[in-house]
C-alpha cells in the first residue's frame, strides 16, 4: 500500500440490480449482497487510515422505483443500523447523514439520530450516508439559505464565496472528497456531490458492487496513489 492515503473516499454503489438479474434473483438480493460489500469497504477505511467514507445509498430519484424494492431498501437500512450500532460504537466510527432524510419513513429517520447521537464522540473514521440525497436539491437549499439570510441582512453579495456556499452545504465541515470510486462502470456522476466533487480524482471499476472486494478498494487507493493532484495549476 502506498503512503498515499485519500482522506475521504466516496463511493457510487451501482449494479446491485443487475448483480441479482445475473442470477435470477429479485433486485433487493443484491442490495442485500451490496450491504456486506459496504462492511468490507468499512472494515478496509479503518485498516487504512481513510478518514471519511461516503455512500450513495439511496438518491432522490430512488424515490420512482417500485414501492416494494423502496420498502425493502428501508428495511434493509433500519437492520443494517441495528445491526451496525454497537460495533460503530466501539469502533470509532460516527454516523453523518446527508440528503433530505425528512422524506425517509420515521422509523429510519429516528434510528439514524439515534446511532448519530450514540455515535458523536467518535473521531476514527466518519461514515456517510447519502440518503434521499440529490447534489442539484442540496445546492437549492443552500441557495435559499443565503438568500434568506440575504434579505434578513445578515449576509451580503461580498460575503458570497465558495467558503460561505460550501458551509451550507450538507458536508459543511468535511473536506471535499479525494477520491470517487464507480462500480458497475457507468461513466456518470448521477446527481452525486456535484459541488464537493469538483477536484476529485474518479475510480471506475467494470465490477458490480455486491462483488466489489477488499481488494478492489485497495486497487482503487493504490490508482489514486498514482495519480498526479494539480487542482487546475501546473
Ligand atoms: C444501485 O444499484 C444501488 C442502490 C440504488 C442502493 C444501494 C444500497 C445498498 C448497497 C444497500 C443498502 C444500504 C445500506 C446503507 C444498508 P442499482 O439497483 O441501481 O443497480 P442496477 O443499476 O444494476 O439496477
Amino acid at each position: 500500500m502506498s503512503a498515499v492515503v485519500p482522506k475521504h473516499v466516496a463511493i457510487i454503489m451501482d449494479g446491485n440490480g443487475r448483480w441479482a438479474q445475473q442470477r435470477g434473483l429479485p433486485r433487493i438480493a443484491g442490495h442485500e449482497a451490496g450491504s456486506k460489500s459496504i462492511e468490507r469497504c468499512v472494515q478496509a477505511c479503518l485498516d487504512t487510515g481513510v478518514e471519511y467514507l461516503t455512500l450513495y445509498a439511496f438518491s432522490s430519484e430512488n424515490w420512482k422505483r417500485p414501492a416494494l424494492e423502496v420498502n425493502a431498501l428501508m428495511l434493509l437500512l433500519e437492520n443494517f443500523l441495528n445491526q451496525k450500532r454497537d460495533e460503530m460504537v466501539r469502533e470509532g466510527i460516527r454516523l453523518h447523514h446527508i440528503g433530505r432524510i425528512q422524506e425517509l419513513p420515521s422509523v429510519c429517520q429516528r434510528k439514524l439520530r439515534e446511532v448519530m447521537e450514540a455515535t458523536a464522540s467518535n473521531t476514527k473514521l466518519h461514515f456517510v450516508l447519502a440518503l434521499s440525497y440529490s447534489g442539484r436539491a442540496e445546492i437549492v437549499d443552500a441557495v435559499k439559505s443565503l438568500v434568506r439570510d440575504t434579505a434578513a441582512g445578515t449576509v451580503s453579495e461580498a460575503d458570497i464565496t465558495p467558503e460561505l456556499i460550501a458551509s451550507r452545504l450538507n458536508t459543511a465541515g468535511m473536506p471535499d472528497p479525494d477520491l470517487l470510486i464507480r462500480t458497475s462502470g457507468e461513466m456518470r456522476i448521477s446527481n452525486f456531490l456535484l459541488w464537493q466533487l469538483s477536484y476529485t480524482e474518479i475510480h471506475v471499476t467494470k465490477k458490480f458492487w455486491p462483488d466489489f472486494q477488499r481488494e478492489d478498494f485497495l486497487a482503487a487507493l493504490e490508482d489514486y496513489a498514482g495519480r498526479s493532484r494539480r487542482f487546475g495549476g501546473v
